[in-house]
C-alpha cells in the first residue's frame, strides 16, 4: 500500500491550524441591569495573555456592551505574566502627567496607587484632568487584602443621567478648570508630576498636551480648561469625564483646606478646580456629584489571579479602605 502523501501534508495543515479552546463561563459580574462582566476560565486555568489573544474579540465586544471584564482564574502571576496581558490589551501607555504617587514595576506596569490602606480612593476615570488619557486601565489581583480592598467601579453613563440636569448643563457649557501649582511643599512635586527634572521637557510636555503654565523660580503653575462629559466613541453614551471632585478643594479636610487657603490663598492651592470660565464651582454641587458616585458604586471582592480590564471612558474606579497586604498590578492602553 502506497502512502498518500499529498493527503498526509494536508492533514497536517488543517490539524495545524485548530486552536485548542479553553472552557470558561460567562455571566453577570453585579447584576442583569448592571454593567460588569465575569469571564471565569479557572477549569483550564491558561496562560493569561495567550488565552486573551485568542479571545480578543469577545473581550472587546463585551467591553463595549458592559464597560468592564473581569477575568478569573488564569495562570497569571508575577510582573512579567501581567506585563504580557497588558500589552496583549493594546499599546501601553505610561502615567507621565500624574496626579497620584506610584512606582513604576516594569516598563509601565506600576502599583495601584500608594494610598494609606485607612483611607478610600474616591471613583474616578484615569487622567480625567488631562487631554491625553488611557482607554483601557487594567488591573491585576498579585496579593488580595485580609479585608476590603476591592477597587471599586462605577457606570459613568449612569453617573451622567442621574445627576440632575441643572448640574450636567452648567459643567457642559463651561467644562472644569483644572489649576495646579507645585514645587510649594504640599501635594506632588512638578519633579514627579512630569516624570523629569528639566523645566525644557515640562515645557515640551505642557505644550503638547495644551497645558497653559507659568514659572516662578522653581515653581510651577499650570492651568487647561477641558470638557466635563464626553459621548462614548463606540456606544454613544453621554459620559460623565471629568476629576472636579477630586481637584477642587473640598476633596481634603475642611481644616487643611482652610490652612492652607489662610496661608497662600485660594489662587495658590495645590490643586483645584474651577468652571471653565473660571468662576468657582458650588460646595453644594459637588457634594451632589460626590453622592452620585457614591450612589453608583459597585465592588467586587479581589481574589488572586484576578484580571480586571476597565474601558476608562465608561467606567469609574476607586479603592476600599483594607487591611492585610495588597498587591494590585496597574496598567494601561490607549
Ligand atoms: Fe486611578
Amino acid at each position: 500500500m502506497s502512502l498518500d502523501m499529498p493527503k498526509l501534508k494536508e492533514q497536517k495543515r488543517t490539524k495545524k491550524l485548530i486552536v485548542p479552546q479553553t472552557p470558561f463561563t460567562e455571566s453577570h459580574l453585579f447584576g442583569a441591569d448592571e454593567f460588569g462582566w465575569l469571564i471565569d476560565v479557572s477549569k483550564s486555568k491558561p496562560n493569561a495573555a495567550s488565552w486573551l489573544a485568542q479571545n480578543k474579540a469577545l473581550i472587546n465586544t463585551r467591553l463595549n456592551e458592559k464597560g468592564a471584564v473581569l477575568i478569573r482564574g488564569t495562570a497569571f502571576d508575577g510582573i512579567p505574566d501581567f506585563d504580557d496581558f497588558i500589552c496583549e490589551v493594546g499599546e501601553k501607555l505610561s502615567y507621565e502627567y500624574r496626579s497620584t504617587p506610584r512606582s513604576e514595576l516594569k516598563g509601565r506596569v506600576y502599583t495601584s496607587t500608594n494610598y494609606p490602606a485607612s483611607e478610600w480612593i474616591p471613583l474616578h476615570n484615569e487622567n480625567a484632568y488631562s487631554a491625553v488619557y488611557p482607554n483601557k486601565v487594567i488591573f491585576g489581583c498579585q496579593q488580595a487584602p485580609e479585608t476590603g480592598g476591592s477597587t471599586t467601579l462605577a457606570d459613568s453613563n449612569r453617573i451622567f443621567e442621574l445627576l440632575p440636569e441643572q448640574v450636567r448643563e452648567k459643567f457642559q457649557r463651561f467644562g472644569v478648570k483644572y489649576v495646579r501649582n507645585m514645587g510649594m511643599g504640599f501635594d506632588l512635586h512638578w519633579h514627579e508630576v512630569f516624570q523629569t527634572q528639566d523645566k525644557d521637557k515640562v515645557a515640551q510636555i505642557c505644550s503638547a498636551m495644551g497645558i497653559n503654565f507659568t514659572w516662578n523660580g522653581e515653581m510651577l503653575r499650570t492651568e487647561q480648561t477641558l470638557p466635563a462629559a464626553k459621548i462614548h466613541p463606540v456606544s454613544k453614551l453621554n459620559i460623565w469625564f471629568n476629576q472636579a471632585h477630586l481637584f477642587h478643594y473640598s476633596s481634603i479636610p475642611q481644616d487643611i483646606a482652610e490652612e492652607l487657603i489662610s496661608a497662600f490663598g485660594e489662587e495658590a492651592l495645590p490643586r483645584n478646580a474651577y468652571y471653565g470660565d473660571g468662576s468657582p464651582l458650588e460646595v453644594d454641587v459637588l457634594d451632589t456629584i460626590n453622592q452620585t458616585y457614591e450612589q453608583c458604586l459597585k465592588a467586587f471582592p479581589w481574589q488572586k489571579g484576578d484580571l480586571l480590564v476597565v474601558d476608562n471612558l465608561r467606567v469609574a474606579h476607586g479603592r476600599q479602605p483594607f487591611t492585610g497586604e495588597r498587591t494590585i498590578l496597574t496598567g494601561m492602553t490607549l
